[in-house]
């Protein structure tokens, strides 16, 4: 399966993002939990440099739960701030408050040393397409903001909403796209509908998915559809088998009976993204190696 991946929009929106960034402290990124690393793009790093980070793990409700602290874990040991967050529940939202202060503590320090007192700390939210940065900001902004309106001269045009006596957050949330050449983060990235299912054939899209599912999850499929369990070493033509299987078990059937596997290719893809599948992470943290404590 191969994508092609060249959103004409995007040249536009990271110079726009360039120049926001020059205005923020500290920058909060929100991932996919069920795919952290491949929900972030790389560029950011770039655009961000010596900005304060803070990572939040968005739609943790829909990620399995066994590997959501492990993730959060995995960040802070890479040096941000992170935090597991449901924001179409608002699970998590509150909290986020708090770490956003301790991300800007330093920055506050810093003008505190050179005089300057009460200037507020500037925060922007970025993200990739589709992970939630709207709902995100609907969430944690709430009805307790205000809006701090244009400063003309030195932020002109732009909106901030006054979180707290210290910070301010830039109301546009800015998109970054998805990035990459490995085809396994296009695949994963479009399951969870980050990239336009235009360009996305779907039956190898959920031909892929069910080879990530099998190596991951066994018996989520068996279960759900009450197909036949399948061999460990499934290949592609044993994925479309799987697929036929479905359509049948699901009467996605063609006129001559035949089985409509496009069809069932849809609903298996709609079924992992509405969690019909159960909470599926197709990503796993690199085991985090703890230190033990000398007693
Ligand atoms: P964006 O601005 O980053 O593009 O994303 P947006 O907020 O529009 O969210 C994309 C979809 O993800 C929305 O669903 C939204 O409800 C859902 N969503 C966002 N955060 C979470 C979360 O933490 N958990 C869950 N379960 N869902 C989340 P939609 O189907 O497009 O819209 P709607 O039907 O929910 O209104």
């Amino acid at each position: 399966m191969h994508f092609q991946w060249y959103p004409g929009h995007m040249a536009k929106a990271k110079r726009s993002m360039q120049e926001d960034i020059k205005l923020i402290d500290v920058v909060i990124e929100l991932v996919d939990a069920r795919i952290p690393i491949s929900s972030m793009n790389p560029d950011i790093n770039t655009l961000a440099k010596n900005k304060s980070r803070v990572i939040l793990l968005n739609k943790a409700d829909m990620a399995d739960q066994r590997y959501n602290n492990a993730w959060k874990e995995y960040f802070e040991t890479k040096g941000y701030f992170a935090s597991l967050v449901n924001s179409k529940s608002g699970t998590g939202v509150k909290q986020v408050q708090d770490i956003v202060n301790k991300a800007c503590q330093a920055k506050i320090e810093r003008d505190r040393k050179r005089g300057i007192l009460n200037r507020p700390v500037r925060a922007m939210i970025v993200g990739i397409p589709n992970v939630g940065k709207s709902t995100f900001i609907n969430s944690f902004v709430g009805r307790a903001s205000t809006k701090t309106g244009n400063k003309p001269g030195v932020t002109k045009g732009k909106q901030w909403i006054r979180l707290s006596k210290t910070v301010e957050l830039l109301d546009t949330p800015g998109i970054l796209w998805p990035k990459f050449e490995d085809q396994s983060v296009g695949l994963k990235l479009a399951l969870i509908g980050s990239i336009n299912d235009n360009i996305v054939n779907t039956t190898d899209l959920s031909l892929e998915m069910i080879l990530l599912l099998q190596k991951n999850y066994p018996n989520v499929l068996v279960e759900r559809y009450g197909i036949e369990s399948f061999a460990d070493d499934l290949d592609i033509k044993g994925a479309s088998k799987l697929l036929e299987q479905i359509a049948i078990k699901r009467s996605c059937l063609l006129k001559g009976g035949e089985p409509d596997v496009d069809r069932a290719a849809g609903l298996l893809v709609d079924d992992f993204r509405s969690t019909k599948l159960g909470n599926i992470t197709l990503e796993f943290p690199p085991v985090i190696a703890k230190e033990t404590p000398n007693t």
